[in-house]
């Protein structure tokens, strides 16, 4: 039964009293939940106190890259309880490949594999630079300062997913506009208005996919849409789970491919030394989209459940137990980087960060979301050289997703 709106409220209200009241104890979890604008200092301090910390909040929480490497290739944990039910949330977005364990897993990334493949994701560099090279025309054209967020970074990633998927072009606005309403679901939504905002444009999005897949039914294209069609009528994948599919892709790759290029030009304005190098060596973007996703990834952290009990790092974890993953912690472990608090554009990053996860949910877009990255980068740097910040940014206010809406830039 879905809570009542009294009861919603009342349940956030407790969540976020407890946990502020957790912070001023001093549970450096806790204060990485309250979102401040700096987190890595607590990651300093949830690593201080151990490879897997329990916080007074009950779940178990590691900054470590070696142990968190190994629990997210470890099949004892999984997304969901042991008995395969879905841990309390106060949205729902079932049948995401993101949410489920093995066997339906398994079977849903296989279905998803040819349209996601790594080796395809080259392909869309032509179509990437065209966007690219389109927005600043209009930047330029425009010639006043700009808000990084809404006028670049937002665009260019919802562009290339829309064709991805086959979303026709008339339906783009449409698109981006419940896309943008959506991304509390990979955030975690803090307020009533907002659970409420996402549950109706999930029914809108659902809707308008309908509407989508009737076209491409009718009149299949070369897209992610139009390939998964004929699985439907063969009966090895439903329409049920065809659905959440192709509206979970584009929110899995726009919002956090969103902030990998606004963090990244955030960091390369914060190292003026670092964007002259780009500017010299354009080159190096790549390695711009490499190390921002180690420096300051767009996605902090994720969950595991214990299927199990299971011994680890000294600890026993019980059955169920919840552990948070801080990717933006083991990006920085010293075990494996050296000088881990430095931006680098030119570092080797001989070890995998864990900026797209590992194990079986390892990210399927990472090589679009670098490729596009980077397309971005060097546009922005070869085009705008005199890229300045223009004002104070503002975050989006998630601890899970970082990023944010505003961030005033100028061309000279
Ligand atoms: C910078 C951009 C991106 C970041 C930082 C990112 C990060 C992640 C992370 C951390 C996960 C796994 C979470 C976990 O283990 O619980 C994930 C999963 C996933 N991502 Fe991405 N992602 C990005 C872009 C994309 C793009 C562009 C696409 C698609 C075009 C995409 C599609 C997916 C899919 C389908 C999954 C689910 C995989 C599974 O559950 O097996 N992502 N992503």
């Amino acid at each position: 039964m879905l809570p009542s709106e009294r009861q919603l409220r009342a349940q956030l209200a407790f969540f976020s009293d407890f946990i502020r009241v957790q912070a001023e104890k001093g549970d450096p979890y806790a204060k990485v939940l309250g979102v401040p604008e700096n987190p890595y200092p607590h990651y300093e301090e949830i690593r201080a106190r151990g490879r897997l910390y329990r916080s007074s909040l009950g779940a178990w929480v590691t900054t470590d890259h070696k142990l968190a490497n190994e629990i997210l290739r470890d099949r004892r944990f999984g997304v969901r309880k042991a008995d395969g039910e879905k841990i309390p949330e106060l949205m729902s977005f079932d049948n995401s490949m993101l949410g489920l364990d093995p066997p339906d897993h398994t079977r849903l990334r296989r279905i998803a594999a040819p349209t996601l493949n790594p080796r395809t994701a080259e392909g869309w560099r032509p179509r990437a630079e065209e966007i690219c090279d389109r927005l600043i025309d209009g930047i330029l054209a425009e010639d006043k300062p700009f808000n990084l967020m809404t006028s670049f970074a937002q665009r260019l990633p919802i562009a290339v997913i829309a064709d991805l998927v086959g979303i026709p072009e008339r339906h783009h606005g449409d698109f981006y506009r419940i896309s943008r309403r959506m991304t509390p679901l990979l955030e975690g939504a803090v307020t009533y208005e907002q659970t409420q905002s996402t549950e109706a444009a999930i029914k809108e999005m659902t809707e308008l996919f309908v509407d989508v897949i009737a076209q491409r039914k009718a009149d299949p294209q070369d897209d992610m849409i139009s390939r998964l069609l004929p699985l439907v009528d063969e009966g090895s994948l439903s329409m049920a789970e065809l659905v959440p599919m192709v509206t979970f892709v584009p929110l899995a790759g726009s919002e956090t491919t969103v902030n990998l290029v606004g963090n990244g030009i955030l960091a390369l304005l914060a190292h003026p030394e670092q964007w002259r190098l780009l500017a010299e060596r354009p080159e190096l973007a790549a390695g711009v989209a490499e190390e921002t996703l180690r420096f300051d990834p767009p996605v902090q952290q994720y969950r595991r459940i214990a299927h199990e009990r299971i011994e680890m790092a000294g600890r026993t974890l019980p059955v169920d137990a919840e552990l948070a993953i801080i990717a933006g912690g083991a990006n920085r472990d010293p075990q494996v980087f050296s000088d881990p608090d430095t931006f680098d554009i030119t570092r080797r990053i001989g070890a995998d960060t864990l900026a797209f996860s590992a194990g079986i949910h390892y990210c399927m877009g990472a090589s679009l979301a670098k490729l596009e990255a980077e397309v971005a980068f060097k546009a922005l740097v070869t085009r705008i050289p005199r890229l300045r910040q223009a004002g104070p940014i503002r975050r989006s206010g998630s601890f899970i997703i970082r990023g944010m809406v505003e961030f005033p830039v100028a061309a000279h």
